[in-house]
């Protein structure tokens, strides 16, 4: 059964290297990962074209500036959520961007949205899911007391955390941990796993079988 996420209009297919968008709203040190694997040769079939912030002091964006890339911020400012997601999607045409990443982007995107780039938008959630979607996720793990936990690279959906599942990693809680301690060893991991994730979508390697994201060979 082919779904619409494996939807890659044919035009985009071929020898050329994917247009990648990151939207950021803080810290971005996913973004700087995934720029480094990238520079590193890591992460083949994929060049960075534009990282957007929506906030205007996103510590990410000066990561992205330190790394010679264009960044472009889009604040809400007030106006309504087609208002703001019209201009990011100028900006993502004007780039002619292939694929999305999202890494801690804090906002919703509409169901239009997802429609224009269903199947190439990617997420990175710090937990297990389906467990713990949604914001202060290391907090929610610590409290409902599972002794392992991890991060996860999705396809995003209509859904909050939702969409098919690419890749996860594991990790277990320690009876020490604290949401921060948690959280720290987390990251190493979505470092590692959002690289991995962008390279397996970028390779069209994939197919989605349902929810199931499996490797063609
Ligand atoms: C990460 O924990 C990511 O999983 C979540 O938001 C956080 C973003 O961190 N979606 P950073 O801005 O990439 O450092």
């Amino acid at each position: 059964m082919i779904n619409a996420h494996e939807a890659i209009p044919k035009r985009r297919q071929g020898a050329a290297r994917q247009k990648l968008a990151v939207l950021i709203s803080g810290r971005g040190s996913n973004l700087a990962a995934l720029a480094d694997a990238i520079s590193s040769g890591s992460v083949p079939h994929v060049k960075i074209k534009i990282v957007i912030s929506d906030q205007v002091n996103a510590a990410g964006v000066e990561l992205a500036r330190e790394r010679g890339l264009t960044t472009a911020v889009i604040q809400r400012r007030g106006r309504s959520r087609e208002e703001h997601e019209a201009e990011i999607l100028h900006e993502l045409d004007r780039y002619e961007i292939d694929l999305i990443c999202l890494a801690g982007f804090m906002r919703l995107l509409s169901p239009g949205f997802v429609a224009r780039y269903r199947g190439r938008i990617l997420n990175i959630h710090p937990s297990l899911l389906p467990a713990f979607p949604g914001l202060d996720a290391q907090k929610q793990a610590l409290e409902h007391g599972v002794k392992w936990t991890g991060c996860t690279v999705h396809l995003v959906d209509d859904t909050l955390d939702g969409g098919p599942i690419i890749a996860q990693r594991v990790i277990p809680v320690r009876d020490e941990d604290t949401e921060e301690t948690l959280a720290a060893r987390l990251l190493q991991e979505e470092h590692k796993l959002y690289a991995e994730a962008v390279a397996l979508i970028a390779s069209r390697d994939y197919r989605v079988v349902g929810r199931r994201v499996l490797r063609k060979n």
